[in-house]
């Protein structure tokens, strides 16, 4: 076979013969031609395979490949604005890898169960292929952010004898006989770290015992912290705010396949400016008490219970049609996939008109004091245009280590960003509580046990300064990015509560 080329490499070999290997993602016949279409791991390409360029017994076999079949294919390279990726394989040879039967992903519809317990092969979708790239190219960005900056990577334990954040979001695990937990920050740590290299990060694995199931929460998911010294809360958000800005530019330049492919709205990525915009916890519970979010969600529910109106005369229309006497098999498929869209839909539809009225409820009566919840944040992110700082939320409502903030004694100097389109809190950070009395006082107000915390408690003892940082949940940044509603495409493979398998 000629040499091999892979699918995003066609361009340099217009006019050559290459070989390309790959599955089978697609193919259909007419008469004297096979149409195949080759998923490679690096793009699709048409392949077309000319009765006459092969054996009977060849042209049989391909014919009769599976979808997912693994083959190597030959032949030569043409441009053709038609066909997906804009080039085609005039087909010379064809090797046979494996003939794959009854890949139990097809094109006909799947509910979202089934495809979560097919993780495995649903990788090989074209959304979801297109999501791992996003989030590669996005970790990818987010290393070469910090390290192009002369922050030092320090990886933190897995294994923590203490809570970093709310201790209710606990795993733990037997350590030869005693509890330990499941890392839920490496924060702490970094702290530590900062204090001997200035500027440092961590990025890994976090875990968190979450008892809900939503559409945010993941059980474990990668967070990135970076730590400073010698710094305050305006230094940290300069930080997050840039840091953001520049990944979403990253993607772009990069990733724009990728977006399209996934239907994203791309300008909406494209209005992703600096500088972002800063509100205080106090400014956002008057927003949420607002005319202008009673109004949004007015306007969401009236658009939901029309949808809901549309959606189900949509579907009764398309079950009758299915069940017409004579359409065809495709067509049945087609309308299948359809109405399982239009179904799953419905389903969202209907929670949102269940929801809405119990959101406004919760905004119009929020009280100062308690934390933002993911149905205000959703309300404050979409009454901005760009993404939005909240800071200085009341100290009781947050973790620990949190810097009380020196004119209101009630607030600490922290700050969560939320993204725009309503994805809600992609980062959270603060300035860090660096006075040892203070810092005390907040552990012993917790509830947490000060033994625990000596050596978290001796960076206030020897050469304390200022510092904070703030972590980036990875999963949260690529469904914002990707414009998913769910964080569980966003990881390989997704831990939710309930979910562990494969
Ligand atoms: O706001 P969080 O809890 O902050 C911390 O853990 C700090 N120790 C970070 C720091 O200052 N170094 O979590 C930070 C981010 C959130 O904004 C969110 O993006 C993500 O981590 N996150 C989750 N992502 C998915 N599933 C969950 N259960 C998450 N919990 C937090
Ligand atoms: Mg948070």
């Amino acid at each position: 076979m000629a040499t091999v080329s892979t699918v995003a490499e066609l361009a340099d070999h217009i006019g050559q013969t290459v070989t390309l290997q790959g599955w089978l993602y697609n193919s259909r016949s007419s008469g004297k031609l096979l149409f195949l279409v080759l998923r490679d791991g690096t793009g699709l390409c048409q392949c077309v395979l000319e009765k006459t360029a092969a054996t009977a017994e060849i042209f049989t076999a391909v014919r009769h490949l599976g979808q997912e079949s693994s083959l190597e294919v030959a032949g030569e390279v043409r441009a053709e604005q038609r066909s997906v990726g804009g080039y085609e394989l005039a087909v010379s040879d064809v090797r046979i890898v494996q003939n794959a039967v009854g890949y139990p992903i097809t094109p006909k519809a799947h509910g979202i169960e089934f495809l979560m317990k097919n993780r495995h092969l649903w990788f090989r979708s074209q959304q979801q292929w297109a999501i791992m790239r996003v989030r590669h190219t996005l970790i990818e960005g987010i290393r070469a952010y910090f390290n192009d900056r002369g922050f030092i990577l320090v990886d933190t334990p897995i294994f923590a004898p203490a809570a970093g954040e709310e201790a209710q979001t606990l795993f733990e695990v037997n350590y030869y006989g005693e509890p330990v937990y499941l890392a839920q920050t490496g924060q702490l740590y970094v702290e530590a770290a900062c204090m001997a290299h200035r500027k440092v990060y961590c990025f890994g694995p976090t875990f968190r015992a979450e008892k809900s199931k939503t559409r945010r929460h993941l059980t474990e998911f990668w967070m990135v912290e970076p730590e400073i010294a010698y710094a305050d809360l305006d230094d940290v958000i300069e930080l997050a705010e840039d840091f953001i800005y520049e990944l979403v530019q990253k993607v772009l330049r990069e990733r724009q396949p990728e977006l399209e492919l996934l239907g994203r709205d791309i300008s909406k990525l494209e209005q992703v400016q600096k500088p972002f915009e800063r509100i205080t916890y106090s400014e956002a519970a008057e927003l949420l008490h607002s005319d202008r979010a009673r109004k949004l969600l007015e306007d969401d529910l009236e658009r939901a219970k029309a949808r809901v109106t549309e959606l189900k005369q949509e579907i009764e229309e398309k079950e009758a049609e299915r069940s017409s006497p004579g359409v065809k098999q495709w067509k049945v498929d087609k309308l299948a996939r359809e109405i399982m869209e239009a179904r799953e839909e419905l389903a969202d539809q209907e929670d949102a008109v269940r929801n809405i009225p119990t959101h406004m409820n919760l905004a119009a009566n929020f009280r100062w004091g308690s934390d933002l919840g993911g149905s205000d944040e959703t309300i404050i992110a979409r009454l901005h245009e760009r993404p939005v700082f909240v800071t200085h939320y009341p100290g009781a409502c947050k973790a620990f280590y949190m810097k009380r903030n020196e004119h209101d004694q009630r607030v600490v100097n922290n700050l969560d960003l939320l993204a725009p389109e309503g994805y809600g809190e992609i980062i959270g950070g603060s300035q860090r509580e660096d006075e040892l009395d203070a810092l005390l006082g907040r552990i012993k107000a917790d509830g947490l046990n000060e033994a625990d915390y000596e050596w978290y408690l001796d960076l206030r003892r020897y050469g304390t300064v200022p510092h904070g940082g703030f972590g980036l949940g990875v999963e949260r940044t690529v469904a914002w990015i990707c414009g998913l509603k769910h964080i569980r495409e966003t990881i390989p493979y997704a831990r939710m509560m309930g979910r562990v398998y494969p």
